[in-house]
């Protein structure tokens, strides 16, 4: 029978791809273009030398700025406070591709090289099911006969000189990476040591904020609905297309080192894992929606948003269930949450960090600078206030009648 392998190109999909071909299946490989760094022309000689019947590249980049990303900045989605779900923002798009490519071409499983351990599996895992339910799913790195062959690396490295892979002359890298056009992510190796600093030549995506311009760099982020519409730079650059208005933060960031992270974080499988993260123009892009949300979103709509919304949405795209009836119900209240994002912030980025530099809204005025000000009593009454705060401080009094009471006070 066929099998759609997920394929990266490196050693590990490299052996599991020579792996199934021994084990009797045909395969096709399947990549995603998810604006990653990468010699797909390559990737795919390597495939078709190594034995593959075909190599399907799908460009899911758009897909993977509209679809998620950007719910993402709308709901300003976070993982334990530190991680913006660079990887698990990729997940969905790239398992629903690689069911197409495995519907079109017959294939009755679909293969990856995730290991046992982590989240991905579980991510990839559950994606197809909710896609293509009746999916054989065959993971080689949870296949006991698989990880009984390959123990180690060294055991990679002979499989592939027996079986003619080439392998890229680089040394390995001390830790693995996973790359899209959102982030990137290195975890394991020399990083397993939770104190072990990064070493400076590891980051990628973003210069060193020691290293970046003297000069602060400003810009424009215009939202309509929660979403980053408009983003003006260089004083009249304008950049408006989804795809290439992501880049475009990125590139800002990136040259002012603004986005990296160092957590160590709870997998959904319940190990705790160290994990460093470069997201350039989602740091921005999220930074500029949270502060625009403060001029124009109604309290009570953002206390709800940010006990139930965000966290939900954050992990149940953590714990891989993107496609899933507690997704859809989520990402439905997400629209109504943002009805009245409108406007713009205007941000700047300096070594590492941003600043608000001022925001405005020509539609919303939930924000009223006369009621706000504190030298002008018009329309408000003051008077009424202190009824209000007679009303709250019946029940604190009583608190502090029974600490008193207790001898607690
Ligand atoms: N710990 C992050 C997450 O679970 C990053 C995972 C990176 N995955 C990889 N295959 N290298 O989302
Ligand atoms: C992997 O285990 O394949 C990478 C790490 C993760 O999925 O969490």
């Amino acid at each position: 029978g066929k099998v759609c392998l997920a394929y990266s190109g490196g050693l590990d999909t490299s052996i599991i791809l020579a792996w199934l071909l021994e084990e009797g299946y045909e395969v096709i490989c399947f990549m995603a273009d998810v604006g990653q760094e990468e010699d797909f022309a390559a990737a795919e000689k390597k495939a078709l030398a190594i034995g593959a019947t075909k190599y399907v590249l799908i460009d899911v980049r758009k897909e993977f700025v509209d679809e998620l990303c950007y719910p993402a900045v709308q709901t300003n989605a976070i993982y334990e406070n530190v991680y913006l779900l660079g990887t698990s923002l990729a997940r969905p798009v790239i398992a629903r591709a690689q069911i197409q490519v495995a519907e079109e071409n017959g294939c009755f499983a679909v293969s990856h090289g995730c290991t046992g351990k982590g989240n991905d599996q579980v991510r990839f895992e559950l994606a197809f099911y909710a896609l293509k339910p009746d999916v054989e799913v065959i993971a080689p790195w949870r296949d006991p006969e698989f990880i009984k062959k390959f123990q180690g690396r060294n055991d990679l490295l002979a499989y592939a000189a027996e079986k003619g892979i080439p392998v890229s002359q680089t040394q390995a890298k001390p830790w693995s990476t996973d790359e899209n056009l959102a982030h990137i992510s290195f975890e394991a190796g020399i990083l397993e040591d939770p104190d072990t600093t990064p070493p400076k030549d590891m980051w990628k995506l973003t210069v060193d904020p020691t290293d970046a311009p003297d000069t602060p760099e400003d810009f424009t982020i215009v939202f309509e609905k929660g979403i980053p519409t408009k983003l003006i730079y260089e004083d009249n650059k304008e950049v408006s297309e989804s795809v290439e208005l992501f880049l475009t933060a990125n590139k800002i960031a990136r040259r002012n080192g603004v986005g990296r992270v160092d957590i160590v974080e709870n997998r959904f499988i319940g190990i705790k894992s160290r994990g460093c993260y470069e997201t350039p123009g989602l740091t921005i892009l999220r930074t500029a929606h949270i502060d625009l949300e403060g001029l124009v979103l109604d309290r009570e709509v953002r206390a709800l948003r940010d006990q139930f919304v965000t966290p939900a949405f954050s992990r149940i795209l953590y714990n891989g269930v993107y496609f899933s009836p507690e997704c859809d119900f989520v990402r439905a209240m997400i629209a109504p949450s943002q009805i009245s994002v409108n406007g713009q912030v205007r941000v700047r980025a300096y070594k590492g960090s941003l600043t608000i530099l001022g925001r405005s809204s020509e539609t919303e005025k939930l924000y009223d600078a006369t009621e706000a000000s504190m030298d002008e009593l018009t329309d408000f009454d003051a008077t009424a206030t202190s009824g209000f705060i007679a009303v709250q401080a019946i029940r604190i009094k009583k608190y502090g009648q029974a600490k008193i009471a207790r001898g607690e006070a």
